[in-house]
């Protein structure tokens, strides 16, 4: 797969569906653009309490909403975009220097997240006035 250029964007991966189920595969510089060091998921989340709030300096991720829903809002400096991740074929792309707030998680929702690196808190930027003027 081609490096991605662009700060966030929406990747369709592909579903192998049959009789019995389907099934959706993640492969490192494959369908997910980048190295696989970490993989978390959030869940037993509350419709109206957002999280996220922060941006990192060189974290690299795909948002996989694999059960129920949720939003993603995306700030990238200039342009901010509202994703609504409805179906786990749907990842989001999110590049290093990227403002996100997750919310509106439905009932029982799953959201997994694919990371190119390790959980390191000193690689958040925690502040929004920071983020926008590009303090790190
Ligand atoms: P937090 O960064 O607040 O979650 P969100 O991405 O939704 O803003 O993380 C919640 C807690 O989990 C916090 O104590 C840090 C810890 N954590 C890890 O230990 N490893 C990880 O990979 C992540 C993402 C968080």
């Amino acid at each position: 797969m081609k490096k991605i250029e662009e700060k966030f964007k929406l990747i369709e991966l592909e579903v192998f569906s049959d009789t019995r189920g389907s099934l959706i595969s993640l492969e490192q510089n494959k369908n997910i653009p980048f190295n696989i060091k970490r993989v978390y998921f959030i869940f037993n989340t509350k419709k109206d309490i957002p999280r996220g709030f922060h941006a990192h300096k060189k974290l690299e991720q795909i948002l996989i909403c694999v059960k129920g829903s949720c939003k993603i809002k995306i700030d990238d400096g200039t342009n901010i975009k509202i994703f609504d991740l409805l179906s786990p074929n749907i990842g989001l792309y999110i590049g290093t220097m990227v403002w996100r707030e997750m919310f509106d998680f439905s009932e029982n929702s799953v959201l997994l997240i694919i990371a190119s690196d390790f959980y390191n808190p000193e690689e958040y930027i925690k502040s929004y006035d920071c983020f926008k003027i590009g303090l790190l």
